[in-house]
């Protein structure tokens, strides 16, 4: 048997994991496969459909994001997908929400300008207990982001398809819940992923929810959102500022206002890198459980898309 990897980078760094956590497998990287027949696991990003239709016995694909839609498109083998749920990516995406969060709701923006001009001048400030964070998407990572909220003591409000009944986190259930969840955030974070039914969600409407003042950070996918309807929140409508770690499309065109608008801090899709060592062992151990015969976990649901 056979388990190829083609990961988006660190090549060398996760064959040399993943071969450790497999003793007496065949680990490759892409393309040095000899005969593609062999190739019974997939643990990739990314994969072009002309390669994938040559692993004729493929058993699985391990995807290596969080993300599965590049595993939903046309061509893809009709084979289980196993999910990336990381509790270390998860980690590193609550840590970029919490700094950017913090940014806005303590001012940290305003101190540079008043040291270039040797002002000493305390910003308003707002308590951590009236600032509530609302998080789009409650799974591994959302959960993870609302407790590194919750230890400092912020209010957190869930929205999901599902709900909950965490007693310390406010849900609110699908799109009937949706406004009030929005008009009780004074930041709304998204990690929601990108599906038939997260796309466009966050319409004018939707943002016109949101409380005046509030803002926004996007760490799930740029589908979620309508790019004009964000622009006129921004200009015209309750957010004061937003954050887009991810775009549609990504990268921006040259010509897209987003790159310009002074409210709106763009990074390039860094909130959460995957990890190569935890990544690793979930990625071995899902091969080691298909090995022995089991169901490996997360399994990607195609009728709910994610
Ligand atoms: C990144 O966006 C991922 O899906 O892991």
């Amino acid at each position: 048997m056979t388990v190829v990897l083609n990961p988006f980078s660190r090549h060398q760094e996760w064959l040399k994991h993943v071969s450790e956590e497999l003793p007496g497998e065949n680990v490759v990287l892409w393309p040095d496969v000899d005969d593609p027949s062999d190739v019974q696991f997939l643990v990739a990003w990314l994969m072009r459909r002309s390669d994938l239709a040559t692993f004729t016995n493929l058993e699985a694909i391990l995807s290596l994001g969080a993300g599965t839609e590049q595993w939903q498109k046309d061509g893809t083998p009709d084979v289980p997908v196993v999910r990336l749920a990381d509790p270390e990516m998860a980690s590193e995406m609550a840590a970029y929400a919490l700094y950017w969060v913090l940014h806005f709701q303590r001012e940290f923006s305003k101190t540079p300008g008043q040291q270039a001009n040797k002002v000493f001048q305390q910003p308003p400030y707002t308590q951590t207990a009236q600032f509530p964070v609302g998080i789009l998407g409650y799974g591994t990572i959302g959960a993870r982001v609302g407790q590194a909220f919750a230890d400092l003591g912020y209010p957190i409000n869930a929205w999901s398809r599902s709900g909950g009944d965490s007693e310390s986190v406010t849900h609110y259930q699908g799109l009937a819940q949706l406004d009030d969840f929005l008009a009780n955030s004074m930041a709304a974070v998204n990690v929601l992923p990108s599906t038939e039914a997260t796309t466009g969600l966050l319409d004018a409407k939707r943002f016109a929810a949101l409380p005046a003042g509030s803002v926004f950070v996007n760490m799930g996918r740029g589908t979620v959102l309508d790019n004009e309807a964000l622009m006129e929140a921004l200009d015209s409508g309750p957010l004061r500022a937003a954050v887009l770690d991810v775009t549609s499309p990504e990268p921006l065109p040259e010509d897209s206002p987003l790159w310009s608008h002074p409210n709106l801090h763009l990074t390039p899709h860094i909130a959460g890198a995957t990890q190569v060592s935890s990544a690793s062992k979930l990625v071995a151990a899902n091969i080691r459980r298909m090995l022995s015969g089991e169901e490996p976990f997360p399994l990607l649901d195609r009728s709910r898309g994610y």
